[in-house]
């Protein structure tokens, strides 16, 4: 791997981590406007941590943050009545939740995705991470399934979003060997 993996000021880098996240995810100007606050506000919940992938010559080319979950949180409550109705809300306690991970297209499938996921939930002192990404098959689905996570729910729906999303569980520590997806 060419990029060093590491903790991040994410507040202080929010717009190099943005940048990538609008070319990785694909936001508009408006919704990077929208998520500097989110990440900001993000950035002072306890526990709040972020680690970066940074090339030889200082570019941020990926990046995860997450938090130990909250049950007050906005996230935590727009989930919780998807995980209630299967009995799965437990997995809301305890949890440490990966709010973004994003690679830059030109450094994908390097590993750097992965290493940034376990580097991160690795510092987690929770038995379980939870998250949720686009409920479709993507790059992002096979990662998670091959670390251990499963879904919790399917056709989650975020207020404003305008694609169902699915919740995803794994006990921590991730699985290291790719398993079967
Ligand atoms: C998801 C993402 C962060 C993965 O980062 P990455 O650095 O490319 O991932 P890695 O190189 O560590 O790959 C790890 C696993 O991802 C999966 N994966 C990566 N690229 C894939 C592809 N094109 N198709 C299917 N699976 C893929 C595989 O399971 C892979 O494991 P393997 O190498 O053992 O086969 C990256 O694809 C990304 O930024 N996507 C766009 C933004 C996004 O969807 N973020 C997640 C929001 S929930």
């Amino acid at each position: 791997m060419d990029v060093e993996i590491g903790p991040l000021d994410l507040s202080a880098h929010v717009d190099e981590a943005l940048a990538v996240q609008a070319v990785a995810f694909g936001l508009s100007a408006d919704e990077v406007a929208v998520r500097r606050q989110i990440v900001q506000r993000h950035m002072n919940h306890p526990g709040a941590r972020a680690f970066g992938a940074t090339t030889a010559d200082g570019r941020l080319v990926g990046f995860v943050y997450g938090m130990p979950n909250d049950r007050a949180h906005w996230w935590s409550t727009v989930v919780e009545p998807y995980l209630r109705a299967r009995g799965l809300d437990h997995w809301l306690d305890d949890a440490f939740v990966i709010t973004e991970l994003h690679v830059h297209p030109d450094h994908q499938n390097r590993g750097i995705g992965r290493t940034l996921i376990t580097t991160i939930t690795d510092t987690a002192t929770e038995p379980r991470s939870i998250l949720s990404a686009i409920d479709t098959e993507s790059p992002a689905r096979a990662l998670y399934r091959s670390l251990g996570y499963e879904d919790l729910a399917r056709h989650v729906l975020f207020p404003s979003a305008p694609r169902p999303y699915a919740v995803m569980g794994a006990p921590l520590p991730l699985r290291r060997a790719p398993g079967p997806s």
